[in-house]
């Protein structure tokens, strides 16, 4: 029997690419959202875009714990991959008690609810956030954590050290739970078939859809924070990685898991393409590609923004067996496409 998944904010935008790609690897998807960040856009695509209807889904808000303890009862989690959380890092500095109450009490839940039927695999989605302003780049696993520059990002990295200890103390009990904790660099784009893709609610904070939103004539301009950055061009470098090498990730993670390759009980890895491209560059590549004069200007920059960070994916490519493999402009066609059957 093929191994069950739960994806917990499975509907949203990393959540719907992983569910995509765990189906097509032949696992048992179950997927947990309350909806709050999304509607079911996505997971109707996802239904599409697998041919299964039958998906079960549950609206339930995983700080509830008897909603999480009722999809363990009547499924047999073998893992359980965790989105379920806020992640706008300007809300998080002016709503602190919202984003640490709602980013940890969920996590705490699945484990406790993981414990409670017998231990199983949890996969976190951590961010590259937790690496700060990095004196030496690229980093690697081993690039000592900076504290977060908002409680968004300190979300993140307590979240990793409540599941590395509860790794630790389950490793001697009846219940086991291994973990790995993935760190996202700045995931973009969209599926190929333009199904499913990343749905901002309201003014977009991530730099990908404002650009396309921009191009579609939803926004008036786009707001280049900064160009007076020591780099090249001015602006900030980020390692920007294509959704579906993302969500490729965590099914190369969750196969350790189960194939029992693990070296540790508790493991962390990179996601990024080991690539730097500058928010300039990103802008031209978007116009080259979708064939748009895009509206810009430089403005001041923004609070909290780190100028350069690009992960060394090198642990990742060896252990994991996987490598981040679309091309930036491959990418960004995606987003492109994505807003355009948004606009149909
Ligand atoms: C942020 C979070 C990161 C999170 C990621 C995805 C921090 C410091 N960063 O990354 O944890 O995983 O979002 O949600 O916590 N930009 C513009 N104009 C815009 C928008 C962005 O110039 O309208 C620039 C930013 O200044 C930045 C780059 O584009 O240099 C990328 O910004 P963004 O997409 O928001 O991602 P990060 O801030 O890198």
């Amino acid at each position: 029997m093929s191994k069950k998944v739960l994806v917990s904010g499975g509907a949203g935008y990393i959540g719907s690419h992983v569910t995509v790609e765990l189906m097509a690897a032949g696992y048992e998807v179950v997927v947990a959202d309350n909806l709050s960040n999304c509607d079911l856009t996505c997971f109707e695509g996802v239904k599409k875009i697998t041919g299964r209807d039958d998906i079960p889904f549950y609206q339930i808000d995983c700080c509830d714990y008897v909603s999480v303890d009722k999809v363990f009862t009547e499924h047999k989690i073998d893992a359980v991959i965790h989105f379920a959380a806020f992640k706008a890092v300007g809300e998080s500095v002016s709503e602190p008690i919202k984003y640490y109450s709602n980013n940890l009490v969920s996590f705490l839940n699945i484990l406790e609810a993981a414990k409670n039927h017998g231990g199983c695999n949890v996969l976190f989605s951590s961010s590259a956030t937790v690496y700060g302003e990095a004196k030496d780049l690229p980093v690697t696993e081993q690039t000592p954590r900076m504290p977060a520059m908002s409680p968004y990002g300190n979300t993140k990295t307590m979240c990793e050290d409540i599941l590395r200890d509860v790794v630790y103390a389950t490793s001697t009990q009846d219940a086991v739970i291994k973990g790995i904790a993935l760190r996202y660099f700045n995931p973009i784009g969209a599926h190929p078939s333009a199904l499913i893709g990343e749905l901002p609610r309201g003014v977009p904070n991530n730099l990908v859809p404002y650009i396309t939103q921009t191009a579609i004539g939803k926004r008036e301009c786009l707001s280049i924070f900064g160009n007076d950055y020591p780099t090249e061009d001015g602006t900030c470098l980020r390692d920007f990685i294509d959704v579906t090498d993302l969500a490729k990730a965590h099914v190369a993670a969750v196969a350790r898991m189960f194939e029992g390759r693990m070296k540790k009980g508790y493991e962390i890895f990179n996601v990024g393409t080991g690539r730097p491209v500058s928010v300039y560059e990103l802008v031209t590549k978007f116009e080259q590609v979708s064939g748009v004069k895009l509206d810009y200007k430089f403005v001041a920059r923004r609070e909290g923004d780190v100028m350069a960070l690009w992960a060394d994916p090198t642990f990742a490519n060896r252990e994991l067996g996987w490598k981040a493999e679309r091309t930036i402009e491959e990418t960004l066609a995606s987003a492109w496409a994505w807003e355009k059957h948004l606009a149909e």
